[in-house]
Protein backbone atom coordinates (compact mmCIF):
# COMPACT_ATOMS: atom_id res chain seq x y z
CA UNK A 1 0.00 0.00 0.00
CA UNK A 2 1.41 2.96 -1.14
CA UNK A 3 0.07 6.23 0.40
CA UNK A 4 -2.96 6.55 1.98
CA UNK A 5 -4.74 9.22 4.03
CA UNK A 6 -4.65 12.09 6.23
CA UNK A 7 -6.01 13.28 9.47
CA UNK A 8 -7.43 9.98 11.08
CA UNK A 9 -8.07 11.02 14.56
CA UNK A 10 -5.62 9.17 17.02
CA UNK A 11 -8.28 8.61 19.56
CA UNK A 12 -9.14 5.31 19.10
CA UNK A 13 -6.25 3.09 19.83
CA UNK A 14 -7.78 0.62 21.80
CA UNK A 15 -10.19 -0.08 18.56
CA UNK A 16 -10.02 -2.54 15.84
CA UNK A 17 -9.48 -1.04 13.10
CA UNK A 18 -9.85 -2.66 9.23
CA UNK A 19 -9.49 -2.25 5.70
CA UNK A 20 -12.87 -1.30 4.34
CA UNK A 21 -14.31 -4.75 3.03
CA UNK A 22 -14.15 -3.80 -0.73
CA UNK A 23 -10.88 -4.00 -0.86
CA UNK A 24 -8.50 -7.02 -1.99
CA UNK A 25 -6.44 -9.20 0.53
CA UNK A 26 -3.05 -9.96 -0.47
CA UNK A 27 -2.22 -13.10 1.90
CA UNK A 28 1.42 -12.64 3.58
CA UNK A 29 2.66 -15.97 2.76
CA UNK A 30 1.36 -16.06 -0.79
CA UNK A 31 3.98 -16.86 -3.18
CA UNK A 32 2.42 -14.14 -5.63
CA UNK A 33 1.66 -11.35 -3.46
CA UNK A 34 3.33 -9.35 -5.42
CA UNK A 35 1.37 -9.46 -8.22
CA UNK A 36 -1.65 -9.12 -5.56
CA UNK A 37 -0.64 -5.79 -4.43
CA UNK A 38 0.30 -4.52 -8.02
CA UNK A 39 -3.69 -5.27 -8.54
CA UNK A 40 -4.90 -4.56 -5.12
CA UNK A 41 -3.17 -0.79 -4.23
CA UNK A 42 -4.36 0.97 -7.44
CA UNK A 43 -7.53 -0.87 -7.01
CA UNK A 44 -8.08 0.41 -3.66
CA UNK A 45 -6.12 4.01 -4.26
CA UNK A 46 -9.50 4.13 -6.84
CA UNK A 47 -12.41 3.17 -4.00
CA UNK A 48 -10.21 6.09 -2.06
CA UNK A 49 -11.49 8.97 -4.26
CA UNK A 50 -14.12 10.03 -1.99
CA UNK A 51 -12.13 8.86 0.93
CA UNK A 52 -12.94 6.08 3.63
CA UNK A 53 -15.32 7.28 6.58
CA UNK A 54 -15.05 4.73 8.98
CA UNK A 55 -11.26 5.20 9.25
CA UNK A 56 -11.29 9.29 8.89
CA UNK A 57 -9.95 8.64 5.44
CA UNK A 58 -10.38 12.37 3.56
CA UNK A 59 -11.19 12.32 -0.29
CA UNK A 60 -7.59 11.35 -1.81
CA UNK A 61 -9.32 12.61 -5.36
CA UNK A 62 -7.79 15.80 -5.41
CA UNK A 63 -5.76 15.26 -2.30
CA UNK A 64 -4.89 18.09 -0.06
CA UNK A 65 -1.73 19.48 1.36
CA UNK A 66 -1.83 22.13 3.31
CA UNK A 67 1.80 23.31 1.78
CA UNK A 68 5.70 22.54 1.07
CA UNK A 69 8.43 24.76 1.36
CA UNK A 70 11.15 24.54 -1.48
CA UNK A 71 14.86 25.80 -1.41
CA UNK A 72 16.78 25.19 -4.22
CA UNK A 73 20.46 26.30 -3.02
CA UNK A 74 23.15 25.42 -5.96
CA UNK A 75 23.60 25.46 -9.53
CA UNK A 76 21.22 27.30 -12.41
CA UNK A 77 18.27 27.19 -10.57
CA UNK A 78 18.05 29.11 -7.28
CA UNK A 79 14.53 29.94 -6.10
CA UNK A 80 12.71 29.59 -2.51
CA UNK A 81 9.21 28.51 -2.91
CA UNK A 82 5.91 28.82 -0.75
CA UNK A 83 3.12 26.68 -1.71
CA UNK A 84 -0.04 26.61 0.27
CA UNK A 85 -3.32 24.80 -0.66
CA UNK A 86 -1.94 22.67 -2.80
CA UNK A 87 -4.23 20.21 -4.33
CA UNK A 88 -2.74 17.26 -6.23
CA UNK A 89 -5.41 15.65 -8.86
CA UNK A 90 -4.51 12.45 -10.52
CA UNK A 91 -3.01 10.12 -8.39
CA UNK A 92 -5.62 7.72 -7.88
CA UNK A 93 -5.59 6.99 -12.07
CA UNK A 94 -2.44 5.77 -11.06
CA UNK A 95 -0.97 1.68 -12.42
CA UNK A 96 1.79 -0.32 -11.08
CA UNK A 97 4.31 -1.87 -13.12
CA UNK A 98 6.25 -3.38 -10.41
CA UNK A 99 6.10 -4.26 -6.75
CA UNK A 100 8.29 -6.09 -4.83
CA UNK A 101 7.10 -6.96 -0.88
CA UNK A 102 9.62 -8.41 1.74
CA UNK A 103 7.47 -8.57 4.59
CA UNK A 104 9.82 -10.24 6.63
CA UNK A 105 12.11 -6.86 6.77
CA UNK A 106 8.76 -4.72 6.80
CA UNK A 107 10.03 -2.98 3.50
CA UNK A 108 7.69 -2.46 0.33
CA UNK A 109 9.11 -1.23 -3.18
CA UNK A 110 6.93 -0.56 -6.00
CA UNK A 111 7.02 1.45 -9.36
CA UNK A 112 3.98 3.78 -10.19
CA UNK A 113 2.74 5.35 -13.58
CA UNK A 114 0.42 8.01 -13.13
CA UNK A 115 -0.57 9.27 -16.51
CA UNK A 116 -1.37 13.09 -15.61
CA UNK A 117 -0.35 14.53 -12.30
CA UNK A 118 -1.71 18.07 -11.47
CA UNK A 119 -0.36 20.25 -8.85
CA UNK A 120 -2.52 23.05 -8.11
CA UNK A 121 -1.34 25.56 -6.12
CA UNK A 122 -1.02 29.21 -4.12
CA UNK A 123 2.72 29.73 -4.43
CA UNK A 124 4.82 32.88 -3.69
CA UNK A 125 8.39 32.67 -5.07
CA UNK A 126 11.52 34.65 -5.23
CA UNK A 127 14.88 33.92 -7.53
CA UNK A 128 16.96 33.31 -9.94
CA UNK A 129 17.33 30.85 -13.37
CA UNK A 130 19.92 30.80 -15.28
CA UNK A 131 20.47 34.51 -15.52
CA UNK A 132 17.00 35.41 -15.43
CA UNK A 133 15.31 36.80 -12.12
CA UNK A 134 11.58 35.63 -11.23
CA UNK A 135 9.50 36.33 -8.80
CA UNK A 136 5.57 35.98 -8.33
CA UNK A 137 2.49 35.38 -6.02
CA UNK A 138 -0.62 33.68 -7.72
CA UNK A 139 -2.00 29.92 -8.66
CA UNK A 140 0.67 27.45 -9.92
CA UNK A 141 -0.22 24.52 -11.85
CA UNK A 142 2.62 21.90 -12.53
CA UNK A 143 1.49 19.09 -14.77
CA UNK A 144 3.36 15.81 -15.12
CA UNK A 145 2.62 13.82 -17.49
CA UNK A 146 3.57 9.71 -17.77
CA UNK A 147 4.86 10.25 -14.07
CA UNK A 148 6.98 7.40 -12.92
CA UNK A 149 7.45 7.39 -9.14
CA UNK A 150 9.75 4.89 -7.58
CA UNK A 151 8.33 4.20 -3.42
CA UNK A 152 10.83 2.66 -1.20
CA UNK A 153 9.20 2.14 1.96
CA UNK A 154 11.08 1.19 4.88
CA UNK A 155 8.97 -0.17 8.12
CA UNK A 156 9.67 -1.46 11.57
CA UNK A 157 6.74 -3.42 14.24
CA UNK A 158 5.80 -1.85 15.96
CA UNK A 159 3.37 -3.77 18.70
CA UNK A 160 0.43 -2.15 20.94
CA UNK A 161 -1.88 -3.91 22.68
CA UNK A 162 -0.54 -7.25 21.36
CA UNK A 163 -0.86 -6.21 17.51
CA UNK A 164 1.91 -5.47 15.22
CA UNK A 165 1.58 -2.66 13.44
CA UNK A 166 4.07 -1.71 10.06
CA UNK A 167 4.90 1.98 11.05
CA UNK A 168 6.75 3.40 7.52
CA UNK A 169 9.88 4.90 9.19
CA UNK A 170 10.87 5.98 6.03
CA UNK A 171 9.66 6.33 3.05
CA UNK A 172 11.51 7.44 -0.30
CA UNK A 173 10.53 8.50 -4.19
CA UNK A 174 11.93 8.96 -6.88
CA UNK A 175 9.77 10.98 -9.77
CA UNK A 176 10.93 10.46 -13.65
CA UNK A 177 8.42 12.25 -15.75
CA UNK A 178 7.83 12.48 -19.34
CA UNK A 179 7.13 15.73 -19.48
CA UNK A 180 6.82 18.70 -17.42
CA UNK A 181 4.63 21.73 -17.83
CA UNK A 182 4.52 24.70 -15.78
CA UNK A 183 2.46 27.73 -15.10
CA UNK A 184 2.67 30.64 -12.73
CA UNK A 185 -0.19 33.10 -12.58
CA UNK A 186 0.67 36.57 -11.69
CA UNK A 187 4.63 36.57 -12.13
CA UNK A 188 6.25 40.03 -11.81
CA UNK A 189 2.98 41.59 -10.22
CA UNK A 190 0.97 40.59 -12.90
CA UNK A 191 3.05 42.20 -15.50
CA UNK A 192 1.38 39.92 -18.37
CA UNK A 193 4.55 40.47 -20.67
CA UNK A 194 7.26 39.34 -18.40
CA UNK A 195 5.00 36.81 -17.03
CA UNK A 196 4.22 35.24 -20.77
CA UNK A 197 7.29 35.32 -21.62
CA UNK A 198 9.02 33.32 -18.32
CA UNK A 199 6.10 30.60 -18.27
CA UNK A 200 7.38 30.37 -21.97
CA UNK A 201 10.72 30.13 -21.19
CA UNK A 202 10.18 27.87 -18.07
CA UNK A 203 8.59 25.46 -20.73
CA UNK A 204 11.43 24.80 -23.24
CA UNK A 205 13.25 24.80 -20.33
CA UNK A 206 11.24 22.35 -18.18
CA UNK A 207 13.96 19.40 -17.98
CA UNK A 208 16.63 21.57 -16.36
CA UNK A 209 14.06 23.28 -13.95
CA UNK A 210 12.35 20.27 -13.06
CA UNK A 211 15.74 18.61 -12.81
CA UNK A 212 16.85 21.18 -10.72
CA UNK A 213 13.47 21.21 -7.82
CA UNK A 214 13.10 17.68 -8.32
CA UNK A 215 14.48 16.19 -5.42
CA UNK A 216 12.56 19.15 -3.44
CA UNK A 217 9.66 18.39 -4.70
CA UNK A 218 10.47 14.32 -3.97
CA UNK A 219 11.45 15.04 -0.36
CA UNK A 220 7.77 17.14 0.17
CA UNK A 221 6.01 14.56 -1.54
CA UNK A 222 7.27 11.53 0.17
CA UNK A 223 6.99 12.70 3.77
CA UNK A 224 2.92 13.61 2.47
CA UNK A 225 3.36 9.78 0.85
CA UNK A 226 4.32 8.43 4.28
CA UNK A 227 1.87 10.52 6.29
CA UNK A 228 -1.23 9.14 4.38
CA UNK A 229 0.51 5.49 4.68
CA UNK A 230 1.23 5.78 8.05
CA UNK A 231 -2.77 7.44 8.90
CA UNK A 232 -3.65 3.42 7.93
CA UNK A 233 -0.69 1.40 8.84
CA UNK A 234 -0.27 2.58 12.58
CA UNK A 235 -4.28 2.06 12.85
CA UNK A 236 -4.95 -1.19 11.06
CA UNK A 237 -2.99 -4.12 12.37
CA UNK A 238 -0.59 -5.93 9.69
CA UNK A 239 -1.88 -9.51 9.95
CA UNK A 240 -5.19 -7.09 8.76
CA UNK A 241 -3.30 -5.48 5.87
CA UNK A 242 -1.79 -8.72 4.66
CA UNK A 243 -3.31 -11.66 6.12
CA UNK A 244 -1.05 -14.41 7.41
CA UNK A 245 -3.74 -17.61 6.54
CA UNK A 246 -6.83 -18.12 4.04
C1 LIG B 1 -2.78 22.65 -15.65
O1 LIG B 1 -1.96 22.50 -16.78
C2 LIG B 1 -2.32 21.39 -17.61
C3 LIG B 1 -1.26 21.24 -18.70
O2 LIG B 1 -0.96 22.45 -19.31
C4 LIG B 1 -3.72 21.60 -18.16
O3 LIG B 1 -4.09 20.49 -18.95
C5 LIG B 1 -4.69 21.75 -16.99
O4 LIG B 1 -5.99 22.03 -17.46
C6 LIG B 1 -4.23 22.84 -16.03
N1 LIG B 1 -5.09 22.82 -14.85
C7 LIG B 1 -5.62 23.90 -14.30
C8 LIG B 1 -6.47 23.71 -13.09
O5 LIG B 1 -5.43 25.02 -14.74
Amino acid sequence: MFLIFFFAPLTVAAAQNALPNDFTRCQQRDNKINECLKRAVPDALRRMKDGIPQLSVPPLEPLLVSGMNIESGAGPVLITQIYKAIKIHGLTDSILTSYKADLKHYRLRTDSITPKMEFIADYVMKGRILVLPIQGKGVANITMVNLVVKHDLIGEPVVRDGQTYMHIKDYRVKFVPDKVHLHFSNLFNGDKRLGDQMNIFLNENSDLVFNELKESYEKSLSSVFQDVTNKIFDKVPMNKIFPEEQ
